[in-house]
């Protein structure tokens, strides 16, 4: 019988825990929590240990401040940095964060040298890049986590806006993960009927600015913190659909070499993850106005690739 497969998530915070949580009630593999904080993740990996009996899970959970522990896991989700704070961009984040996740990747890419690598840590494309630099791994097994959480949103506020199921909205939204990312109505459909069709522009409008604005409206609220819930349930589905070879088509932060016109660069765009992990990027057509957008987003990211000189 094949053995149970193994995640790492680093970082036990808001993100990195929630991560574990998800992963552990869908009993989709063993899970060890990194934090450097002692404590911190041997505390909540025992927490969620204790709730196993109670739902019924079988997986084991260790916590750890060092990698040993992380030796051979089949993905890597790094959530470790900081998260934004009222008024800070995700860009003021790229120095702190980069040297974070650069130490990070340089530890799981030690003790995982065959890894799937899925980056949240924010800002998630430059940061997605680091990881791919600094694990010297295929681009095949390095992606960064926004899209998926973009479109959630997306379909969440479509679903809320004409009183149907979640179930029966799709959204795509491409590019970078920050103020310039690209909705594409177009592509969005309720039961395979374009939103175009069914919701007026003005509307349509405000949902797509909403989405733009997702997560600092939620900064807004929280005060101390950004969101977690969704963005680590999106981490999971993304290694979910690589452990179980799902041939799932995510919006994904992937490194691209000439597709939409954008050169060795991560950004977001519609992808195939099974168990190769990024087995096809699909290209999509777009219209002038869609592929212009596309482009200001690309250039936002290779500004903080510029910056950071890698
Ligand atoms: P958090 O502050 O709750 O957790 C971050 C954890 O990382 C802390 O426990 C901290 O001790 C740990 N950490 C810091 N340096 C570390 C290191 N060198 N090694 C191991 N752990 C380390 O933050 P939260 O809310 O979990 O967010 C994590 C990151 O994810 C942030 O950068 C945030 O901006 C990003 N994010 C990205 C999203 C996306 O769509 N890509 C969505 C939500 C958050
Ligand atoms: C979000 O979109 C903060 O990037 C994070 O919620």
């Amino acid at each position: 019988m094949a053995g149970r497969h193994k995640i790492t998530v680093v970082g036990a915070g808001n993100v990195g825990a929630t991560a574990a949580h998800w992963i552990a009630a869908k009993e989709l593999a063993d899970v060890v929590l990194v934090d450097i904080v002692e404590g911190t993740p041997q505390g909540k990996s025992l927490d969620l240990a204790q709730a196993a009996p109670i739902d019924g899970f079988d997986v084991k959970l260790v916590g750890a401040n060092s990698y040993e522990e992380t030796a051979n896991s089949d993905v890597i989700i790094i959530t470790a940095g900081l998260p934004r704070k009222p008024g800070m961009s995700r860009d003021d984040l790229l120095k702190t964060n980069s040297d974070i996740v650069g130490g990070v990747t340089d530890q799981v890419a030690k003790y995982s040298p065959n890894a799937f690598i899925i980056v949240v840590s924010n800002p998630l494309d430059a940061m997605t890049q680091v990881a791919f630099v600094r694990s010297g791994f295929p681009k095949n097994r390095v992606m960064g986590m926004a899209g998926v959480l973009d479109s959630a949103r997306m379909r969440c506020f479509i679903a809320e806006e004409l009183n149907v199921s979640v179930e029966n909205v799709t959204a795509f939204v491409l590019g970078g993960h920050g103020d310039t990312m690209v909705p594409l109505p177009r592509y969005s459909t309720v039961a395979g009927i374009p939103i175009t069709e069914l919701i007026p522009k003005d509307r349509l409008d405000a949902i797509i600015n909403r989405t733009a604005n997702g997560g600092a409206e939620i900064v807004g609220l929280l005060k101390t913190g950004s969101a977690f819930y969704a963005p680590s349930l999106g981490a999971v589905e993304m290694a979910e659909a690589i452990l179980k070879d799902k041939k799932k088509i995510l919006p994904c932060a992937v490194y691209l070499e000439g597709e939409y016109g954008i050169s060795n660069l991560f950004v977001g765009v519609p992808v195939k993850l099974g168990k190769n992990g990024i087995e096809q990027i699909i290209e999509i057509s777009l219209t002038n106005e869609e592929r212009a957008a596309l482009q200001k987003s690309a250039g936002a990211v290779q500004e903080l690739i510029d910056v950071m000189g890698i």
